[in-house]
C-alpha cells in the first residue's frame, strides 16, 4: 500500500527492532574493549575489526568462485570475484585512519597489545589459503580454539581459488600438467612453467573477450589487490615503527617486506612476458 509523503517511519515495536534483528548492531558495538587509556587506540582496534569482517566476506565470495568453477559456472564464479574486487577495495580504503602513526603515537598502546599480532588472525590465514598460500604451521597457533582449527584445517585440504581456476581450465582442453592438477593441495602452490604456458597460450589468443581471458583478468585484478593490501600493511608499519621486530615476534618489517614482494597467483604474471 502506498504512503503519505508525510508519513513518518514506524517506532513501535513489540520487541527489538528489526533492524537489530537483522543486523546485531548492539553486539557488534559492544564489541570495543581497549587495553589501555591512550583515546588513538580505539580507532586501531576497530580499524582491525573491520578488516576482519572484509576478510570474512573476501573468503565467502572466493569459497563461492572456488565451488562454482568446480561445477563449470563461470557466470557465478565471475560474479563472486568482481564483487571481492570491490570489497578488496574498501578493505584497502581502511587503511587511511593507521597510515599516518608516527612512532609515539603507535607506543601509546603498543605495549599493551602484548604479543598479540595480526599474524595470528585466522581468518586472513583463511584468506591466504584460498590464494594457494597453504602452511600447515600456521595451524599451530590455533590449537587453543577448536572450532578455529577445524575451519583452518578444512581450508588446508581444500581446493584453493587457482587450483580450481586451472582444473577448470584442465577441464576445458588447456594442457594444465598432471602434476599440478594432482599436487598435494595442503602443500604452498609453487609456479608451473607448464600452468605459465597454458596462461600465455590464453593471452596470445587473437579474442581478447574470451572467457579464459576474462577468468585470468579477474583473478589477476584480485591479485594485484591482494599485493596493494600487504605493501598498505608494510608501508604503515614502516612509518610506525620503522625497523623494531613486531609484537608478534619477527623481525617486523624486514618480514613483511618478503611476503610483499611474493605475487599471487604467480604465472598469470610472468606468463605476460612471453605473450
Ligand atoms: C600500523 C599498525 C600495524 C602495525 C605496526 C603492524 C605490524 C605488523 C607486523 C610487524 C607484523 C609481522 C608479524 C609480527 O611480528 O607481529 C604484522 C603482521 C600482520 N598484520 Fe599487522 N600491523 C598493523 C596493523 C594491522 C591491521 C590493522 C591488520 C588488520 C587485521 C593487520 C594484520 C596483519 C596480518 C594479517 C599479519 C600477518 C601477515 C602475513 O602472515 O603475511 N595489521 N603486522
Amino acid at each position: 500500500m502506498a504512503h503519505e509523503p508525510h508519513q513518518p517511519p514506524n517506532l513501535d515495536f513489540a520487541g527489538t527492532t528489526p533492524y537489530e534483528d537483522y543486523v546485531q548492531a548492539d553486539v557488534l558495538t559492544h564489541l570495543q574493549h581497549p587495553l589501555s587509556d591512550d583515546p588513538g587506540e580505539m580507532v586501531f582496534l576497530v580499524t582491525t575489526q573491520v578488516m576482519e569482517l572484509w576478510f570474512t566476506v573476501i573468503v565467502h565470495e572466493w569459497q563461492t568462485a572456488a565451488q562454482a568453477l568446480r561445477r563449470d559456472d563461470l557466470p557465478v564464479a565471475m560474479a563472486a570475484l568482481k564483487r571481492s574486487t570491490y570489497e578488496l577495495e574498501s578493505l584497502n580504503a581502511s587503511w587511511k585512519p593507521l597510515a599516518h602513526l608516527t612512532p609515539a603515537q603507535f607506543n601509546a598502546y603498543r605495549s599493551a597489545l602484548g604479543e598479540g599480532s595480526g599474524f595470528q588472525s585466522a581468518m586472513y590465514r583463511r584468506l591466504e589459503f584460498l590464494l594457494g598460500e597453504k602452511s600447515a604451521s600456521m595451524l599451530v597457533p590455533h590449537r587453543g580454539a577448536p572450532r578455529v582449527h577445524a575451519e583452518l584445517e578444512k581450508a588446508l585440504q581444500e581446493p584453493s581459488l587457482y587450483d580450481e581456476a586451472l582444473a577448470f581450465l584442465a577441464r576445458r582442453g588447456h594442457a594444465v600438467p598432471a602434476a599440478v592438477r594432482e599436487r598435494d593441495l595442503s602443500q604452498r602452490y609453487d609456479p608451473d612453467p607448464g600452468v605459465e604456458r597454458v596462461w600465455q597460450e590464453i593471452y596470445a589468443a587473437a579474442d581478447q573477450d574470451r572467457e579464459e581471458v576474462r577468468l585470468g583478468e579477474a583473478l589477476i585484478e584480485v591479485a594485484e589487490l591482494v599485493w596493494r593490501w600487504r605493501n598498505d600493511h608494510l608501508v604503515a608499519t614502516r612509518r610506525a615503527m620503522g625497523a623494531k621486530s613486531g609484537t608478534g615476534g619477527s623481525a617486523g618489517v624486514a618480514w613483511l617486506e618478503k611476503r610483499a614482494t611474493k605475487n599471487v597467483f604467480p604465472e598469470l604474471w610472468t606468463a605476460r612476458s612471453h605473450v
